[in-house]
């Protein structure tokens, strides 16, 4: 299907948009349903083409999924007797499909798992993730594409030190721990939102851990786990897209659902460059304290709790529209400004330096021919389109599948001219 998204910029939007639950939870959360012999819930499941391609790969281990589109849930449990081969095939489509791996080797002691490979951001290799599971006691050999684990007898408890932090590595690394015989010290591990949410999660099943959201976590391993129900955390790099969207298109947006304190170096950022954000119980409202301008500002990309390099583009998209010089950093992907000869085609005026990019402010940007290339590259062309003059046609929106569900919908119900076909 080549679908493509068109949008005739330069309307003000007015109403509510709903948060969903986080995309990079559920990817996280979905695994850790094998490590149990009893079945786990979710609520909130975003209908995502990623959460699709994440209840393929259970399945062709032998998990039976069911997910129920319209409640939002997701009811897994993992068969006694496991395939334990996760194909190229499905993992090429998602880099998250590693996270099956610390679980796999945790309950059943082997995995095969296809190496991811590069992506359109950076190579982003798994080196950690093998680094620290070897920690624990598995051994890896990579043959033909694909990482070979296996466990001699059982997960040994383990001090780990990660040389940095790693979202994914420290969300494998947990999720073997768990099950793992004595005491794990995971020392300088990722404290995003998702992770704790994992950690949340992962103790509903019975799991004993401490620490998450701080540089160390401890976690004492239990022999097996137990049935539960949860409810994924809100989506904080979708409520971040949509507060841009209500800035640069210069709206005053409600968006419910969503909390900020999630958010906090992004909010003082838009605060920086002059875009209110007011939470309420009931809401979050946000909107231009000077109508008329956007502020520049420097913005270096951070692991949590530092500027989301997953709100780079999107943040990117605000600036080019600035008053003066902006600057943003990209500390987390070599290689993640795809975004740019796109928005330059749209009038954007920006130069790559390395990981650096210096963007000069201009008066207008106008609708333009566009590609996505990656999840979060699109939805940076799709918050410029709000804001160009004229019509921006979007090709490749695959992309946009994979993280924002209803995107079109949920704009559109504001008063976008937006449309897909
Ligand atoms: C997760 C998120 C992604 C987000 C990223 C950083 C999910 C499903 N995805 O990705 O949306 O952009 O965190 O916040 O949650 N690295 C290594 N070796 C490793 C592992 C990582 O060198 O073994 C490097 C990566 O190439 C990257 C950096 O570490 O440069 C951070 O990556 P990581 O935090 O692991 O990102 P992901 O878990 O892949």
């Amino acid at each position: 299907m080549k679908e493509k998204i068109f949008i005739e910029g330069g309307k003000r939007l007015s109403g509510s948009i709903p948060i969903s639950g986080a995309k990079n939870s559920c990817l996280t959360l979905m695994p850790a349903s094998l490590l149990s012999e009893g079945a786990l819930t979710l609520n909130n499941v975003p209908n995502l083409s990623d959460v699709d391609t994440m209840k393929e790969l259970l399945e062709s281990l032998g998990c039976v999924v069911c997910h129920q589109k319209i409640n939002k849930t997701l009811h897994l449990k993992q068969s006694d007797e496991p395939l334990l081969l996760a194909d190229y095939e499905i993992v090429k489509k998602m880099r998250a499909s590693i996270l099956v791996l610390g679980p796999l080797l945790a309950r059943f002691g082997q995995a095969v798992v296809a190496l991811p490979g590069g992506c359109a951001i950076g190579a982003r290799p798994v080196n950690l993730h093998l680094m620290a599971l070897e920690a624990l006691g598995a051994s890896f050999s990579i043959e033909n594409g694909y990482v070979k684990g296996n466990v001699a007898k059982t997960l040994k408890g383990s001090k780990i030190n990660f040389p940095f932090e790693s979202v994914g590595a420290t969300a494998n690394t947990i999720m073997a721990a768990v099950l793992a015989k004595g005491t794990s010290e995971l020392v300088n591990v990722a404290r995003e939102p998702e992770i704790v949410d994992l950690c949340k999660c992962l103790k509903s099943m019975g799991c004993k851990i401490e620490g998450e959201g701080e540089r160390t976590i401890i976690i004492e391993g239990v022999d097996n786990l137990k049935e539960a129900t949860h409810n994924v955390v809100m989506d904080r790099i979708e409520l971040g897209t949509f507060l841009i969207a209500g800035a640069i298109s210069n709206s005053d947006l409600e968006l419910t659902g969503g909390n900020i304190t999630m958010l906090e170096n992004f909010v003082n950022k838009l605060y920086e460059v002059g875009i209110e954000v007011c939470q309420s119980e009931s809401n979050i409202r946000v909107r231009r304290i000077d109508s008329a301008s956007i502020n520049c500002t420097n913005v270096l990309t951070e692991p949590f709790p530092g500027f989301p390099t997953d709100l780079q583009a999107q943040m990117m998209a605000l600036l080019s529209l600035a008053d003066g010089v902006s600057s943003i950093e990209e500390q987390i992907f070599e290689n993640r400004f795809m975004h740019v000869p796109e928005l330059i085609r749209m009038g954007a005026n920006i130069e790559i330096s390395g990981r650096k990019a210096t963007i000069s402010g201009v008066d207008r940007l106008r609708g333009a021919q566009v590609k996505a290339t990656d999840l979060r590259a699109s939805v940076s062309l799709v918050l410029a389109a709000l804001a160009a003059e004229g019509q921006t046609e979007i090709d490749k929106i695959h992309h946009i599948d994979r993280g924002y569900e209803d995107i079109i919908k949920k704009l559109a119900d504001c008063g976008a001219q937006i449309k897909r076909y």
